[in-house]
């Protein structure tokens, strides 16, 4: 296990009703405040960041926090739909970007993901920064290099160090059918990462993490987390993964 505190991030996606939010962000934080050596960050969906936070306001545990799902490169203007890092200050300390989801689907491109980064970091949010191949391949390290020289263009040392990485293989996220790689993969990814941008404290590995096999992955000297979609719906499941992955 690496050294470093690690972190787990449920990313819930376009998921949950509201009172289901409340329910599920409290019992996840009534059941980690006893655990050590850890940082646990919640992304629910836009709509109930306003709420949540409100609720954990003066009663959430240090090693506990909400992240945003995703925001814009700009800090205003005429971009409807849009949701700025500004707005989000004072509601959430992280926010992922450059997810795959978002390249497939919303037409960003690692160039959006570098800008989102620049923007995070302009209004003091901790980017949760997702990198990963689309195929399953020998030269995963290699492409995950190259991927990075454009996400982290412009970056400087110091802000390196709010950053977190994930390599999140978009072959092994489930809600597209993936299946999860495996843990000797993981770590000679992570390895090289490590390697290359040692200025970024902590990389995550996400894709299928789920309570039985988050063990395999925080073995890995090299991987200091993990991203959970699926799995972090559960309630028992995520504080499960939390208390696996704790740094004892
Ligand atoms: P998964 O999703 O854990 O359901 O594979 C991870 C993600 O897409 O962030």
């Amino acid at each position: 296990m690496a050294t470093r505190t690690p972190l787990v991030v449920g990313n819930w996606k376009m998921h949950t009703n509201f009172s289901d939010a409340m329910v599920l962000m409290t019992q996840i934080k009534n059941n980690i405040e006893s655990l050590q050596g850890i940082d646990i960050v919640v992304c629910p969906p836009f709509p109930w960041l306003y709420p949540l936070a409100e609720a954990l306001h003066r009663s959430a545990p240090r090693h506990f926090s909400l992240g945003a799902q995703n925001i814009s490169q700009h800090d205003n203007g005429p971009f409807t739909g849009e949701v700025s890092a500004s707005m989000l200050t004072h509601l959430v300390k992280y926010v992922i970007v450059g997810h795959s989801e978002r390249l497939a689907q919303f037409g960003e491109t690692l160039q959006t993901t570098n800008e989102k980064i620049h923007a995070a970091l302009r209004h003091r949010l901790k980017p949760i920064v997702c990198v990963g191949e689309h195929h399953r391949s020998d030269n995963s390290g290699q492409e995950i290099l190259k991927q990075l020289e454009i996400i982290l263009d412009g970056i400087t040392k110091h802000e390196l160090e709010e950053l977190a990485l994930v390599y999140e293989p978009v072959w092994a996220i489930s809600g597209h059918g993936g299946s999860p790689a495996n843990g000797a993969m993981v770590q000679s990814v992570a390895q090289a990462i490590h390697e290359k941008v040692s200025d970024i404290p902590r990389v995550l590995y996400g894709g299928s993490v789920n309570a039985d096999n988050v063990a395999e992955f925080m073995a890995q000297p090299d991987i200091d987390g993990v991203l959970v979609g699926a799995a972090s719906l559960k309630a028992a499941e995520f504080i499960k993964i939390c208390e696996l992955a704790q740094y004892e």
